[in-house]
């Protein structure tokens, strides 16, 4: 086995970047060739981004898990796909080879299909990271059926308000879940989110925790149940549906600066054939290596690059339940040494945490096997580029520092490991078939900014990260709701996919992400909307306003600063933001919870109402010397109340 599109070197990669912005449907029909397909396609794209309307590889028919199982299933049967590791360091681990999972898949399919599901339903996903999640929605992706996974931090009315927007008629849930020394009671919280949802059927229940659980007559089965039904029934292969290139393939909400969480819809062929290329070049995988993506399938790093991006692949995918830190700091090494893993794929959040435990939990493990190490979701600090390299990869494995989003689908800027040069700090080139863009406010293009047009800047250029040509995992539509696809992503710049990212570039041609230019925070490499969270603080019965902004956090990369104008008693301030942050809990999940709240008597806001949020941003970061003009501001007074009371 070999990857006859895998780029070998920094000349070679010159070479295709060059063919793939020249003759972009060449380049990807080429690549497409190296898939299954039901029905071969008659259109390598067509696009417009005023609609916007884009679509690849029209006319194919194709099922993901055929390429993702069944293909590898003939040709390496005993390979090795998912190798489980247990929260657990003391529970067994669970190796599943390609047959193995084909086997699974076709059984759960069934199980779906016995319990209603077909081609186009909407299926809600909320489970632990234990192989039945990737078994669940590899069974959707066979059958036809869109999965909506939900990461398991979710509270009931975020999983809730996800369930109806998609109009859900079955989930697929556990007891419960473990997380280092908790266990997450998801079946409790799902019940309390099914009280809203009256599309929901079915709720297929795993067995995890053995969580004394309640089971709704004609509603709940157990998975295991189900599984029995179908053994008894004999043949358990489930032909895979055919499915048009365009047909959704899964929603992943996502939030934004504003309203909802949005529901990113992503297209079978176009997402297959994406996340397979980068996942083959910017890791370099060899056949036989073990990758090791630390992030949950509820993300969508977890999608592309536990599940889609690796198995499309042949390729073996390590999954991960418990946490880095638990039962210690040395979690990860001691993975890593066990099964002598290649590429390590994590976040900055997690190395930051990890290096503030130092060295002690690294230098009894042996991590030579390495080759690789990735990191995602965040712009990754020099500090911690340095450690990752230094101390993991012993000064001997490339680092890639990987760019993209859950609208993007897949990786879109990145160093290819070992082939192009890593920068720290860098996401440095675009994958063939990429064309970045930078622009200033007003969408003037700027000089340098643009790599399809080969001119480099001559010093250091800024700008607001777009897109100016398709890729085949772009997000196709926001579910339900076209018209918000389009303002979002399409309509600040003509003719741009613009990716709510700021952008440097050097003189080298290296993009250098800098962070959100929208009112997005990126705690712990997840994407928190400022709206959302105030949404949820003002549910808060005493609470009467509040604003919301990020500011630097040492672990988290941003943290949360609430500034909340309270009408009732104030006698124990810790005791009401306990209260708020149960209340953001509730609503939305422990990760948006405020790492700060500040009382304050107003807001600073313009005279026509907006909060300058400007303003509070520089408070939050300590840096109340530079405010700016705030003689613009309703009340300019209140700007020296929260100076004064900043925590
Ligand atoms: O701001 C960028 C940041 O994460 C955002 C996308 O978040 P999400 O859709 O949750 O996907 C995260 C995993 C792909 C981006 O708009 N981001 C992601 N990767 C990087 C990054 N910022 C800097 N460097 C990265 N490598």
């Amino acid at each position: 086995m070999s990857y006859p599109y895998q780029i070998k070197s920094l000349e070679q990669y010159h070479q295709v970047y060059k063919e793939s912005i020249e003759h972009p449907e060449k380049f990807w029909s080429d690549i497409a060739m190296h898939f299954r397909w039901k029905k071969h396609f008659d259109q390598v794209t067509s696009w417009n981004f005023k609609d916007p309307k884009v679509a690849w590889f029209q006319g194919g028919q194709l099922n993901i898990t055929e390429n993702c199982i069944d293909r590898w299933a003939e040709i390496q049967p005993d390979a090795p796909a998912i190798i489980w590791e247990s929260n657990d360091p003391e529970e067994h681990h669970r190796i599943l080879s390609f047959k193995e999972l084909l086997f699974k898949v076709n059984q759960f399919a069934h199980v779906l299909k016995n319990n209603g599901a077909k081609k186009g339903d909407r299926i809600c996903i909320y489970m632990p990271m234990v192989p039945e999640l990737a078994i669940a929605v590899l069974a959707c992706a066979r059958i036809g059926a869109i999965h909506s996974v939900v990461f398991g931090g979710f509270s009931a009315q975020s999983i809730a308000d996800r369930i109806i927007d998609a109009a859900c008629n079955i989930v697929i849930t556990a007891d419960g879940g473990y997380r280092g020394n908790k266990e997450v009671p998801l079946k409790a919280v799902m019940d309390d989110a099914l009280v809203r949802c009256d599309t929901v059927k079915r709720c297929i229940v795993l067995t995890r925790t053995r969580t004394p659980i309640s089971m709704l007559k004609g509603r709940d089965c157990w998975w295991e149940d189900e599984i029995k039904k179908v053994e008894t029934a004999g043949n358990p292969f489930c032909e895979a549906e055919a499915m048009d290139a365009e047909d959704p393939l899964f929603i992943l909400y996502t939030s934004g600066s504003t309203g909802k969480p949005k529901g990113v819809v992503h297209a079978c062929a176009g997402y297959m054939i994406y996340t397979n290329y980068t996942f083959v070049n910017v890791f370099q995988y060899q056949p036989g290596d073990i990758h090791f993506c630390t992030a949950d399938i509820g993300w969508i790093t977890g999608h592309s690059y536990i599940v889609y991006g690796p198995l499309s692949a042949g390729a073996t995918s390590l999954m991960f339940e418990g946490i880095p830190t638990w039962p210690d700091a040395g979690r990860f090494w001691e993975i890593v040494d066990k099964y002598k893993v290649h590429i390590l794929y994590t976040a900055p959040t997690a190395i930051r945490s990890l290096m503030s435990f130092g060295l002690d939990y690294i230098k009894d493990k042996n991590l030579s096997s390495l080759k690789v190490l990735g990191s995602v979701g965040e712009p990754i600090n020099e500090e911690a580029w340095y450690w990752f390299h230094d101390h993991i990869g012993k000064g001997n494995c490339p680092i890639v520092d990987t760019w993209w989003q859950t609208e993007t689908g897949g990786i879109l800027i990145s160093n290819l490991a070992g082939v192009t040069p890593s920068k720290p700090a860098h996401a440095t080139l675009p994958l063939p078939g990429v064309q970045p863009i930078l622009v200033d406010e007003q969408g003037n293009i700027i000089p340098g900014g643009d790599a399809s047009q080969y001119q480099l800047p001559d010093a250091t250029v800024s700008g607001n990260l777009c897109i100016k040509y398709p890729w085949p995992s772009i997000i196709r539509t926001t579910w339900g709701d076209h018209e918000r696809c389009r303002t979002t992503y399409f309509s600040t710049y003509e003719n741009l996919y613009f990716t709510g990212d700021g952008c440097l570039r050097d003189t080298d041609g290296n993009y250098r992400i800098t962070g959100r230019v929208d009112d997005v925070l990126n705690v712990s490499g997840h994407r928190i909307g400022t709206a959302e969270v105030e949404n949820a603080i003002n549910m808060h019965t005493g609470v009467v306003e509040s604003a919301i902004v990020g500011y630097p956090h040492d672990i988290k990369g941003q943290g949360i600063y609430a500034y909340v104008i309270f009408s009732g008693q104030l006698d124990d301030k810790n005791l009401v933001a306990q209260d708020i942050n149960q209340t953001v809990s509730r609503i939305i999940g422990p990760i948006a919870k405020p790492d700060k709240i500040q009382f304050v008597s107003g807001l600073p806001k313009t005279r026509s109402g907006k909060i300058m949020r400007r303003i509070l941003r520089k408070i939050a970061e300590g840096d109340t010397a530079h405010l700016g003009d705030t003689s613009t501001l309703l009340d300019p007074n209140i700007v020296e109340e929260i100076k004064l009371g900043r925590l």
